[in-house]
């Protein structure tokens, strides 16, 4: 598929750390290159063990650096100069030791440095033993900067340097160059992780009966499979529907508003990205009794108490993801939806107008969306269509956003 691949012009900063598939980024260097890139790279005191930087400079007919305080190299673009000039930093191998570093934000060498320094989307490539990869410090690390945005790009499963067979070996220089040229098409979240909720939730009112509402869930799957096909890592919590599993990475069925809760928050954090589809009841019954309701008394009341919000809950997280709510009204569609902007503190809605033949339990829908300072409207379509409509859209506001912070 490389062969399609243009990066024509684009600025690559290759970072590479010392790992044995170091010699994996020689070639990397090269279908960069090949593609058009502009490449310089950075590599670690590690990695210059286990491959030298003048067979980087022979590929990338440029000087590579190593030090970060190098007298040579800082006269030819300095370290601040050379963070503004990439246009990506991409770190392959990266190892367990980087992935740590990056977490913490340490800048101890010419690499951290410049990662610390740069505006510019951060892509890595891991590489490591398979137990290294496992340990809860490397995951909950992967975890800590795929939240912030940092994608990865595998590790794949297979043999290792090590002599072990497991998840860690570097994914192939093919599958990165197409993970980097990912960043320049429109929409695309490669490598990032996002959570959905979607569907109604039912509370319970005795072991057999239960308020719920018209949910179907197409619209929140919808967004998922299109969340997935953009390139990302995708997290569905659903509540019951009559939808087949969607291709997701983690499908998580719950119940009740209650349960939506805690599926949510104990995943939040960890994402990038948090689409609230679901169709959360807004109050449930008191308490429901152990046993069935008889038909005893001629009328009945259900007291109910109002659940909590999980899409605000999200969004006052201190390390919130990039939150997403939906609005599904039947009049003042936008002042209503902004006024929820601002009092959920989201990131961004998506509005419909509901009971004109759109919305709950349609096939199509239209959207109207909205963020701080700015408006869109995706116009009526398929479901799936305009998932991925909505997608383009929140992986563009989901950039600004980062670039600004
Ligand atoms: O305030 P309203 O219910 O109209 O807001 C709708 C949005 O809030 C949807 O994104 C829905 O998923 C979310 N929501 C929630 N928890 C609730 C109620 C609504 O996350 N308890």
């Amino acid at each position: 598929m490389t062969h399609q691949i243009t990066l024509q012009n684009k600025r690559i900063l290759l970072g590479v750390t010392g790992g044995v598939a170091a010699y994996k980024a020689a070639e990397l260097a090269r279908l960069l290159c090949g593609a058009g890139a502009q490449v310089r790279v950075v590599m670690s005191g590690g990695a210059t063990a286990f491959i030298a930087p003048l067979t980087f400079q022979a590929l990338t007919r440029q000087p590579v650096a190593t030090e970060l305080l190098d007298s040579g190299q800082e006269a030819v673009m300095n370290h601040i100069e050379l963070a503004r000039w990439a246009e990506a930093v991409l770190i392959a191998p990266a190892t367990a030791h980087c992935l740590a570093k990056l977490r913490l934000g340490l800048a101890d060498d010419l690499l951290s440095t410049l990662c610390l320094a740069t505006v510019a989307p951060l892509l890595l490539a891991p590489a490591m033993n398979s137990a290294m990869w496992a340990n809860p410090a490397t995951q909950e690390n992967a975890r800590v900067l795929q939240a912030r945005g940092v994608r990865l790009i595998g590790p794949e499963a297979g043999d290792l340097a090590c002599g072990e067979v497991g998840l860690g070996r570097m994914a192939a220089p093919e599958a990165v160059v197409e993970a980097l040229a990912g960043l320049w098409q429109p929409g695309c979240l490669a490598g990032l992780s996002v959570l959905v909720s979607a569907g109604p939730t039912r509370e319970a009112i005795d072991p057999v009966r239960f308020l719920s509402n018209r949910s179907s869930g197409k619209m929140g799957y919808a967004v998922a499979e299109a969340a997935r096909a953009a390139g990302a890592r995708v997290c569905l919590v659903s509540g019951p529907t009559a939808l087949p599993p969607p291709a997701v990475d983690e499908y998580v069925v719950v119940e009740s508003a209650a349960e939506m809760m805690q599926a949510v928050m104990a995943r939040a954090a960890a994402h990038a990205i948090y689409i609230g589809a679901a169709a959360v009841a807004d109050y449930a019954p008191q308490q429901a009794g152990p046993g069935k309701i008889k038909k005893t008394a001629a009328t009945l009341s259900l007291e109910l108490h109002k659940t909590q919000d999980i899409l605000a809950a999200v969004a006052a997280l201190p390390d919130k993801p990039f939150t997403v709510g939906f609005a599904a009204e039947t009049h003042d569609l936008e002042n209503y939806a902004r006024a929820k902007l601002s009092a959920k503190n989201l990131d961004m809605v998506a509005a419909n107008w509901v009971g004109q033949n759109l919305g709950f339990d349609r096939d199509e829908n239209a959207l109207e969306v909205y963020w701080p300072g700015g408006h869109r409207q995706l116009p009526t379509a398929p479901k799936p269509a305009l998932a991925a409509d909505l997608l383009r859209l929140i992986a563009e506001r989901f950039a600004v956003q980062t670039m600004k912070n």
